[in-house]
């Protein structure tokens, strides 16, 4: 799908071989950008790159990245700077979670809501903050973070009746604090050439049960749950020089889910 030229732009893609990440990391290469797939699963980000056709005007790089460890993310900043000279812009989509994430509230201890938290806001935090700084030092850069319509909207716990799912009280923590992360970092930075924005999708088919399904379709316009691929014109847009005068902003890709 071509929509907005990424021409020779190196963007780094957290978590880049997962469910979003990789048709993120498709829809830079194919609109002629340079796309690093950072994932805790190499050998994931790996398959990537073979993908691709010979007629691709960008391409697809893998690299190993812990969100959670500082040193994971300076190594592959000063890889991606030494091979490519810069770093556009980096979008922070990595999912770390424990494994009792996503209980029931009733469920949650203490000891999973912090290490969940700790994850997932905390290596958000810690990307944002290293890519910045580097941006800073290299005069300008573009983050986009990943955030929900759960960073914003009340659940509606009655589509998950029926079903295992709910929807996970770290999430709405750690999705709202990513929202308000992206206005202080927009605002802090402001002024050096770096620009932050938000990204929020609704739900994302990924083989959930019809009954969820039903219910959740009821609340939208059109479509219902979306996929990786009806979020990537908003991503493109944001990563492009089209959104350049746009900052601390939160876009939401729901088909009216939230409203
Ligand atoms: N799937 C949805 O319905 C949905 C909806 C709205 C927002 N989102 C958000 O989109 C983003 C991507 O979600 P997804 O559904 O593609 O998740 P996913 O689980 O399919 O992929 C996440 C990727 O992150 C990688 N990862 C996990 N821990 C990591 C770490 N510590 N360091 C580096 N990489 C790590 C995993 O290996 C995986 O490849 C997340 O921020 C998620 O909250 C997802």
């Amino acid at each position: 799908m071509k929509l907005l030229s990424l021409k020779e732009k190196v963007v780094v893609v957290t978590g880049g071989a997962g469910l979003i990440g990789q048709c993120f990391v498709r829809g830079i290469a194919e609109n002629g950008g340079i796309a690093v797939a950072a994932d805790i699963d190499f050998d994931a980000a790996e398959r990537l790159t073979r993908e691709l056709g010979r007629d691709c005007p960008g391409r697809i790089e893998a690299a190993r990245l812990d969100i959670t460890s500082k040193d994971s993310i300076c190594a592959l900043i000063s890889d991606t700077q030494k091979r490519h000279g810069r770093i556009d812009a980096v979008v922070n989509n990595a999912y770390p979670r424990n494994k009792n994430y996503g209980r029931k509230l009733e469920d949650v201890t203490y000891a999973d809501f912090c290490e969940n938290v700790d994850m997932h806001l905390g290596g958000y935090f810690l990307v944002a903050q290293q890519f910045c700084l580097a941006f800073k030092a290299q005069g300008g850069g573009n983050l986009v973070n990943m955030a929900s319509i759960y960073a914003t909207m009340t659940p509606r716990f009655e589509v998950y009746q029926g079903t295992p799912m709910t929807m996970p009280v770290e999430y709405a923590a750690i999705k709202s604090a990513i929202v308000q992360l992206t206005r202080y970092f927009a605002q802090y930075f402001k002024g050096t050439g770096i620009r932050v924005n938000c990204l929020s999708p609704g739900g994302i088919l990924a083989g959930q049960p019809t009954a969820f399904l039903d219910a959740y379709n009821g609340h939208c316009a059109s479509k219902g749950m979306l996929t990786p691929e009806d979020n990537l014109g908003a991503l493109l847009f944001l990563l492009s020089d089209e959104s350049k005068y746009m900052t601390g902003q939160n876009l939401l890709v729901d088909d009216g889910f939230s409203l």
